[in-house]
């Protein structure tokens, strides 16, 4: 079963005093079938967050559809859509984006409080998220006072406690160590297996090596894709390199 699906999406930005204008994306096709882990590659300012925010509802196409879990996002109004994220969607970004004036706890349960959930029942969410995340120990404490890599971790633990559909990540280890960064990773492989659905942005050929498809965008459209099959993760970051030394040469295969 498909969960997204990405059709004819060009997004085309206006600067306001001048009359440039930027074609971030082209004509952007894909779906993704429910429990897939996939990453998004591309070199900067190829439109990988673009693509990212369009999904997430952050900003609106200049024209194609989005259709996530049979719902049409391009179609539906601000309102509806605020809804929508809530229900449907978790993020995680680089810069962590965590309140310093709320500890751990009272920061991953934002999305539920915002969602008036009762507290009660986000207890029982947290307890299995806190356990799974190996984060029970930091929870009474604050983002200040945490590592970057535990900081993370809280991000994480924040957009899936409401289990969201689509987990969208933009370079989720880009302010992480090498160590946090494999932590972070083990992660997401880890709840992609209890049935996630994982879309990453990195540039990362290492990040992405953990995903079981990567697209590769250039030029506005989604240039190549690879599938792991059954690639270890070092085959597959092997040819994620190559994919990469292949596309800044110009797009000619090299197989
Ligand atoms: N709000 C905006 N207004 C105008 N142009 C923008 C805006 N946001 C992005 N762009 C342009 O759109 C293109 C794609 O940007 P985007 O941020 O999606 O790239 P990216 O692939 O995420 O890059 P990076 O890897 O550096 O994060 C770039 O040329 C960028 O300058
Ligand atoms: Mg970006």
């Amino acid at each position: 079963m498909n969960i997204l699906e990405v059709k004819k999406l060009k997004k085309v930005y206006k600067t306001k005093l001048s009359s440039n204008t930027v074609e971030a994306l082209k004509d952007i096709n894909f779906e993704v079938e429910k429990g897939e882990f996939i990453a998004i590659m591309g070199e900067s300012g190829s439109g990988k967050s673009t693509l990212l925010n369009l999904i997430a509802t952050i900003d609106s196409p200049t024209s194609g559809e989005i259709i996530l879990d049979g719902k049409n996002i391009s179609t539906s109004s601000e309102g509806e859509m605020a809804i929508f994220r809530r229900e449907n969607l978790g993020f995680v970004y680089q810069e962590f984006n965590l309140l310093n004036s709320l500890n751990n706890k009272d920061n991953i349960l934002l999305p539920l409080v915002l969602a008036n959930e009762k507290p009660q029942s986000m207890q029982t969410k947290l307890n299995p998220t806190a356990k799974a995340l190996n984060i029970s120990e930091i929870i009474n404490k604050y983002p200040y006072e945490i590592s970057g890599g535990q900081k993370q971790r809280i991000a994480v633990a924040r957009a899936i406690i409401t289990n969201p559909k689509l987990l969208l990540a933009d370079e989720p280890t880009g302010a992480l160590d090498s160590n946090s960064s494999m932590e972070l990773l083990n992660l997401f492989e880890d709840i992609n297996k209890r049935g996630q659905t994982i879309l990453m942005v990195t540039h990362s050929a290492m990040a992405a090596s953990r995903a079981s498809r990567v697209l590769f965008i250039k030029d506005g459209i989604i240039y190549y894709d690879i599938y792991r099959g059954n690639l270890n993760n070092e085959e597959m970051y092997n040819k994620i390199v190559k994919t990469q030394m292949m596309l800044l040469a110009g797009g000619e295969s090299i197989e």
